[in-house]
């Protein structure tokens, strides 16, 4: 299968072999709207700063939507981090913009989404939250997969900085059907290129996979070591020869670099600060 890629940070045009039409797709990501009331009494007070300091970001998302829905797309995919802790008011909000548009929504969850500031734990806290999420993942939230246009687009939560058993055998089964493939996902894979500016920004290589990250910083950013199913995670898209692309954010600045012969990963700019990106999949 023939793959071809050209970009800038807020469009791409990915050629695929074998494609019968064009798909549309917007990819937005990190739009950490933050909205709260009563209804989660126990957590305003650690969340009000927050909400101040993000005051204007669930009105940069809904404008967002607004637009998204004037464009000729398929979908939209969201990769994480839309809202910035898993409030009712911050999931309705959310709902409510997404509302707005009347082609598919396809969402995963970032580290924030799940995460009420000062709550310790990881997986747990997650699993715990997974369900106040449903309007945005409508019940698929450890992974899903979707056929549009003759791509078939997988979602995995890999926001615990880890792939389980069973996120990977989703991933392998439906890679081994050789159609091609995009992975939408919040947190990029480390490649050469990205662990640099990531570390510049984040004082860490906060990325999956990282062959390099220390165990007293990982604990920090909520991970221990990895996982042998990330791993394999990792090595299996390496050598992926049906998989297109993967689209994530988590880092809150634009990368794109190849994966393997075939792939590109797009890491896109925060929808916080208005950016998204315009792909287009087309016949070669
Ligand atoms: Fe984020
Ligand atoms: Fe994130």
């Amino acid at each position: 299968m023939r793959v071809t890629h050209t970009w800038t940070d807020e469009t791409a045009t990915i050629g695929v072999e074998g494609l019968n039409q064009t798909v549309r797709m917007l990819h937005i990501t990190d739009s950490h709207v933050a909205l709260i009331d009563e209804r989660d009494g126990a957590h305003v007070a650690a969340c009000e700063r927050h909400c101040q300091r993000m005051a204007s970001r669930h009105g940069t998302f809904h404008k967002m939507m607004a637009e998204a829905s004037q464009l000729d797309l398929d979908f939209i995919a969201l990769t994480g981090d839309i809202i910035h802790f898993p409030s009712q008011a911050s999931v309705e909000n959310a709902r409510n913009s997404i509302a707005q548009v009347d082609v598919p929504v396809l969402y995963t969850a970032g580290n924030h989404d799940w995460h009420f500031p000062g709550l310790k734990g990881r997986d747990e806290l997650r699993q715990a939250w997974w369900p106040t999420l449903k309007p945005l993942h409508h019940g698929r939230a450890a992974y899903a997969r979707h056929e549009i246009g003759g791509i078939q687009f997988l979602l995995v939560d890999n926001s615990t900085y880890q792939i389980n058993a069973q996120q990977l055998e989703f991933v392998k089964t439906h890679l081994a059907n050789g159609s091609p493939t995009v992975l939408l996902t919040h947190i990029p894979l480390s490649l050469p290129t990205l662990r640099h500016p990531t570390i510049e920004r984040w004082k860490a290589p906060i990325l999956i996979g990282d062959p390099d990250w220390a165990i007293e910083s990982r604990d920090r950013w909520g991970t221990g070591d990895d996982l042998p199913s990330t791993l394999d995670f990792v090595h299996t898209l390496a050598g992926a020869v049906n998989l297109v692309a993967v689209f994530c954010g988590h880092i809150h600045f634009p990368h794109t670099d190849s994966i393997n012969p075939n792939a590109v990963q797009y890491v896109g700019a925060p929808g916080y600060d208005s950016k998204s990106r315009l792909v287009e999949f087309r016949p070669l």
